[in-house]
């Protein structure tokens, strides 16, 4: 493991279906020994134990490796450290993000620790990476994100590629969760990236030989 050096990210995990790509996302960070600020919303926990059974801060822990440099925030605390600009910070992934959260951020309304720390993101001009879920969208839904893009969000759907043909669903969880890193500048071994047919040794362009962890990734056609 390579510590990351740098300002902490903040993560924070809300109540929109997806829990298994931030039990993703988290895991990658530790395992990246990036600092972590992490805000789970009433929501975020509550679909945590649905779609993944972590009951609590101990489950979240087993399943996600090394808290050494994890601090966990109380996301009713507006005034935790994420709430405030001077905290230096790498920037903010919501993941999954609900669109309460979503809308809440668009309107700057900053009901909890996970909105206030985006809106912060947002006006320290610093990443903000939201990945929503939801099907379909409503107009109000788009609104919203159009508005965060326009503010410099970087709007992110839950939305795994198969031209890599996914065999499980952790390669799907992974699709994501390696873009989400991506975008943070964070050096991974999440996932495989895309690399076109030539030279990929098994002749099959659905599959390339892009296995991060084998060191064979390529650099210019991930998408
Ligand atoms: C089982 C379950 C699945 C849900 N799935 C979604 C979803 O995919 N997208 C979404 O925006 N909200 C979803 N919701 C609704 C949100 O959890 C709800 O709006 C909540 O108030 C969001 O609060 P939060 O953003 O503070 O976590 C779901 C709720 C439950 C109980």
């Amino acid at each position: 493991m390579t510590a990351q050096r740098g300002a902490p990210v903040t993560l924070g995990i809300t109540g929109a279906s997806g829990a298994p790509y931030a039990v993703r996302v988290l895991r990658a960070l530790n395992d990246t020994g990036t600092a972590v600020r992490l805000i789970v919303s009433t929501y975020g926990w509550r679909l945590l134990a649905e779609e993944t059974g972590i009951d609590g801060v101990a489950a979240l822990q087993t399943a996600t490796g090394d808290w050494s440099r994890v601090d966990l925030y109380d996301a009713l605390d507006r005034g935790a450290t994420p709430a405030s600009g001077s905290a230096p910070s790498a920037g903010m992934v919501i993941c999954p993000c609900s669109m309460g959260t979503l809308a809440s951020i668009a309107a700057g309304t900053s009901r909890n620790l996970v909105e206030r720390a985006a809106d912060v993101a947002l006006k320290e001009r610093r990443p903000l990476i939201l990945v929503p879920r939801e099907t379909p969208l409503s107009l109000v839904h788009l609104e919203n994100m159009v508005r965060l893009t326009r503010a410099g969000a970087v709007v992110m759907p839950a939305a795994p590629g198969f031209y890599h043909r996914p065999k499980s669903i952790d390669d799907l969880v992974d699709f994501v969760a390696a873009r989400v890193l991506d975008h943070l500048g964070i050096e991974h071994s999440v996932g495989r990236r895309w690399k076109s047919g030539e030279g990929q040794g098994t002749g099959d362009r659905g599959q390339g030989t892009g296995d991060r962890g084998q060191g064979t990734a390529g650099n210019g056609g991930a998408r």
